[in-house]
């Protein structure tokens, strides 16, 4: 549909604004499904995905009523105020490849970020933030056939022009929007559109060129490593030094016993803000 005939309110994110000006080769190029209202624009995904719509395929929210975060957790998704998408993806890889999607989309909207004239960082494994608190968050998720990837779907959730009491007191100190750090209104849609852009080009670069040159620019946007982290694990908990980001993105964090552990995924804590404090006693 033209914007012209599209009858929804000015600033909806409807598939004719987001297409129009859009510079990405395929993705949000064939389908978008635009939505006022949904429980969560990542479920929705995967429903189209089972159904077999094709990569570059993506689901935008205003508000949903049941965004997902991660391990389970709740995605406070304000209506207009924020970036809620999902895109599906099919990349012709094996299991092994999947944990590298989110650290990609990390970099990609960092970068996106900072064109908006933030600073935003990243904590492992996929956190955005914004001096120490959160503005966006990644969720990945994959249906494997056998040993390969069938899809997955890339979910991401920007605080973009949040007001603090839009926020939940629960969260109200750890939350923060580009609104909130840079004083003044940033567009959804050029935001959105420029995401998509560095989306794309960040998802190219990791299949031709592979995981490196991803590593790298993460850790230009790094917020974790030489800290002390604590980390909590289905059965366990970490506390130690986030020494390394490792070739397959997972984490090394070295306790005070020096033990080296290989954190493949988890809930990480920033226990100092100082880089330089390491672990005492
Ligand atoms: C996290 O940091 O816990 C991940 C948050 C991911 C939220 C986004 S909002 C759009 C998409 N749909 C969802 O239900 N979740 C993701």
């Amino acid at each position: 549909m033209s914007p012209a005939l599209d009858k929804r309110l000015p600033g909806t994110l409807t598939p004719g604004v987001i297409k129009q000006g859009l510079k990405t080769r395929w993705l949000g190029q064939s389908a978008i499904f635009s939505f006022d209202v949904i429980e969560s624009t990542n479920a929705e995904a995967k429903r189209l995905a089972q159904e077999g719509a094709q990569g570059g395929t993506l689901v935008v929210a205003d508000t949903q009523t049941k965004g997902q975060g991660r391990l389970g957790r709740p995605w406070v998704s304000p209506s207009g105020s924020g970036l809620y998408l999902s895109t599906i993806l099919r990349p012709a890889h094996s299991a092994n490849w999947f944990p590298r999607l989110a650290l990609t989309a990390g970099v990609a909207v960092a970068s996106a970020i900072r064109k908006t004239g933030a600073m935003p960082q990243l904590k492992w494994p996929n956190d955005i933030l914004i001096a120490d608190r959160k503005v966006g968050g990644i969720l990945t998720e994959a249906v494997f056939d056998k040993k390969r990837i069938e899809f997955a779907v890339l979910g991401i959730g920007i605080n973009v022009n949040t007001e603090q009491d839009e926020f939940p007191l629960s969260i109200r100190n750890l939350a923060t929007s580009l609104r909130l750090s840079l004083g003044r209104r940033v567009s959804r849609i050029h935001l959105l559109q420029s995401l998509l852009c560095q989306l794309e080009e960040w998802y190219e670069s990791l299949n031709k060129g592979g995981f490196d040159p991803i590593l790298e620019s993460w850790s230009e946007f790094d917020s974790t490593l030489g800290r002390v982290v604590e980390v909590f694990l289905p059965e366990s908990r970490v506390v130690g030094v986030a020494e390394a980001l490792q070739s397959d993105g997972t984490l090394l964090v070295r306790d005070k016993e020096n033990c080296l552990h290989r954190i493949l995924a988890g809930d990480v804590v920033h226990c100092s803000t100082d880089r330089s404090s390491g672990l005492k006693g």
